[in-house]
């Protein structure tokens, strides 16, 4: 199975309710081996019309953090949400949502294997992390899991409302930097 019969199979997706009001299906954007993961929470309203991650505000400014570390989703990074369709009224996906949609996430994740991954934001920290998940008290921190390492920083939305968090949100994207350094190929 290749990323990209992944993805059509995904944007005809119907387990669960948000498949009604969905504009398009938001599968993930970026390179398919790429060995740094991003994921969101779930699609906003630009993300619903395009039918690609994080290019409204929140997504920009991502970009900004992404290029002050030489990532980019045109040559070093994969970026997916929780959710691949968007939530009415941007609402926080409901659990049994989450609950249905894991599974193409973990599908992505066994196609593109990527050594860390980022979340953007608590809902994803505490999906991929554990339900006790502290995005302000462990933001910046790596924590192994099955081999591969997961971290967690500030959603870029929260930023965007929250301007005093992005200092600490550029440390840690500054720790990502170090952390590629050390166990991703040396292209990076
Ligand atoms: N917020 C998210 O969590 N994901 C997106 O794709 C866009 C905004």
């Amino acid at each position: 199975m290749e990323l990209e019969n992944l993805r059509q199979e995904c944007l005809n997706c119907r387990r669960c309710g948000l498949c009604d009001t969905r504009t398009n299906v938001v599968f993930g954007q970026g390179v398919p081996t790429a060995e740094v993961m991003f994921v969101g929470e779930g699609p906003g309203a630009s993300e619903d019309e395009q039918g690609l991650p994080f290019v409204g505000r929140s997504g920009q400014l991502l970009d900004h953090y992404l290029e002050a570390v030489d990532l980019s989703r045109d040559t070093n990074v994969y970026i997916a949400n929780i959710v691949k369709c968007r939530p009415p009224q941007n609402r926080d996906p409901l659990p049994e949502e989450s609950t249905a949609c894991m599974p193409w996430l973990r599908q992505q994740f066994q196609l593109i294997r990527p050594k860390i991954v980022v979340c953007l934001g608590r809902i994803a920290a505490q999906q991929m992390m554990g339900p006790t998940f502290s995005v302000s008290r462990d933001h910046g921190k790596f924590f192994e899991k099955q081999g591969t390492l997961f971290m967690a920083t500030y959603h870029p939305a929260a930023l965007l409302r929250y301007p005093v968090n992005k200092p600490a949100v550029f440390g840690d994207f500054v720790a990502l930097r170090e952390k590629i350094t050390q166990v991703c190929d040396h292209t990076y």
